[in-house]
């Protein structure tokens, strides 16, 4: 029998996507009983979800970003102080077609057109994004495809949906809201009629799984809109110039680019009203969004708060004529625009002295005012600077803003080690605002190595409560979230 040698190389390359703290883990693990330190509080009854990139194969054509990985689930299960560990990649038509044929058939990150022939056509989607729960169903959001349903308890991946058929576009967001107030969730989509398309769609889904509205509107470019906001009464988009441009991708270039040749800008919807009262705002000055925190309302201001960058940091995609643009952190403002006002214009207050992002408040309290922030941050008071990886240099610490003092507290995880997005999980159901535990999980570099912490919320500076040791490396990850007991049906 001929011996045939694999047709691509089965090393992953030696560049910043795939290497020391950000080589791909690919475990998919049960781990009954992880360690302890301290006590897991006895409210977490429940699981922590979170969802990452985790390349499967080196990519065949020897480079990729980070944020092309395939979605790989992680379960953490709290039951009576204990912690059981399930990790899984999310089955999608990519990971079989690559599992079968043992090797990379995918190109580049949302470009078809540089896939190989054995794929060409078919379904390309990640579902790497966002652990999302939402009408008592767990799914893998990536915001260029459908969303995907996972089996809560074996992570096994049941697919896309489509609600029912009341889904009609082929995209849809990684960053849904729930609503508090009415339970439903609001979702948009965009380059969803198209690959590459000026068409943003606004959705809001009832809590049965069926979408119950459904609106798009025409934004003057094609640009990435990975997250957005919402108040009680109020949509606010960010649209700012990280084109996607149909030629270059035909062309097999990268799907998006920073094209500082186009103005950010800002779309208000009353949600009453719908797009039939969109207002259109121009930012005086250029930049991006990178993830919101909240909205609210006070008379007729509206505020919108969110982590801003002047560059396309972190975003891993070319600027589009100068090949080593100054790269800017993103730093929390509160953009306020007063609705009675004509002018186009809106007043900009800065929110933190530091860099920050993946920020998360109490979701009981979203759309509302929220008197307290949570979010991943680099403090170099703290200590120093960790390596630079794929999407910038990682957060050495968590912090904590508290709107009303002004005060920022912090969780610094010692040397070496990078923080995540805390999720928020409220200590009761009648707990004031902001007062609850926040998970998140730690990368400890120099035992290549991965801890989830429990921090109360309201005194990060005291250390975890709780550790829990993983035996192994975590490959970092986006969005998490988690579900009570109750809500996944243990009849504890
Ligand atoms: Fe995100």
């Amino acid at each position: 029998m001929d011996i045939q040698p694999p047709a691509t190389s089965l090393v992953f390359p030696d560049s910043i996507t795939f290497n020391k703290f950000f080589k791909p883990v690919r475990i998919e693990a049960d781990v009954f009983d992880l360690e302890v330190e301290g006590q897991i509080p006895t409210v977490l009854q429940g699981a922590f979800y979170r969802l990452g990139a985790d390349t499967q194969y080196p990519p065949y054509l020897g480079h990729d970003i980070y944020l092309n990985g395939d979605g790989m689930m992680t379960m953490v299960r709290m039951e009576n102080g204990h912690a059981d560990l399930r990790t899984r990649f999310i089955q999608t038509e990519r990971f079989k077609a690559e599992r079968a044929a043992r090797r990379s058939l995918y190109g580049r990150y949302r470009n078809p057109y540089t896939d190989t022939p054995e794929v060409r056509g078919k379904d390309r989607g990640t579902a790497n994004t966002t652990a999302f729960w939402f009408g008592g169903k767990l799914y893998a959001l990536k915001e260029d495809n459908r969303p995907t349903e996972m089996n809560p308890h074996t992570l096994e991946t049941i697919g896309y949906t489509d609600f029912g058929g009341t889904l009609k576009g082929r995209t849809f967001t990684a960053h849904p809201k729930i609503d508090p107030r009415t339970g439903n969730m609001i979702a948009f989509a965009y380059n969803s009629d198209a690959l590459v398309s000026n068409f943003i769609y606004l959705y809001e889904v009832a809590p049965s799984g069926v979408v119950i509205r459904e609106e798009r509107f025409e934004a003057p470019y094609s640009s990435m809109i990975h997250d957005f906001l919402v108040s009680e009464n109020y949509i606010a988009f960010t649209l700012y110039p990280m084109l996607a441009d149909q030629k270059r991708v035909e062309a097999g270039g990268p799907f998006f680019s920073w094209d500082p040749s186009h103005q950010t800008m800002v779309a208000i919807i009353p949600r009453g009203q719908g797009v039939a009262g969109l207002r259109w705002y121009h930012s005086p000055k250029l930049c991006m969004e990178t993830h919101t925190m909240n909205a609210w309302e006070e008379g007729s201001v509206l505020h919108l708060e969110h982590f801003i960058s002047n560059s396309g940091w972190y975003s891993q995609f070319p600027h589009v004529s100068d090949p080593n643009p100054k790269e800017e952190p993103p730093f929390g403002q509160r953009w306020s625009f007063d609705l009675s006002n004509p002018a186009d214009e809106y007043i900009v207050t800065p929110m933190v002295p530091h860099p920050g992002e993946m920020p998360v408040v109490d979701g009981r309290f979203s759309g509302s005012y929220c008197q307290h922030i949570f979010f991943g941050a680099i403090n170099t008071q703290l200590g120093p600077m960790l390596d630079w990886g794929p999407m910038g240099p990682p957060f050495n610490c968590l912090a904590h803003l508290d709107q009303k003092t002004g005060a920022i507290s912090h969780y610094y995880p010692g040397a070496n080690a990078s923080t995540e997005e805390p999720v928020f999980v409220a200590k009761s159901d009648t707990a004031p605002e902001g007062d609850g535990w926040l998970i998140s999980v730690i990368g400890r570099r120099d035992e290549n190595r991965s801890d989830v912490v429990i921090l109360d919320s309201m005194d990060l500076a005291a250390g975890p409560v709780a550790t829990i040791r993983v035996p192994f490396r975590l490959r970092y990850a986006f969005h998490g979230c988690w579900v009570t007991a109750a809500e996944l049906d243990w009849g504890l």
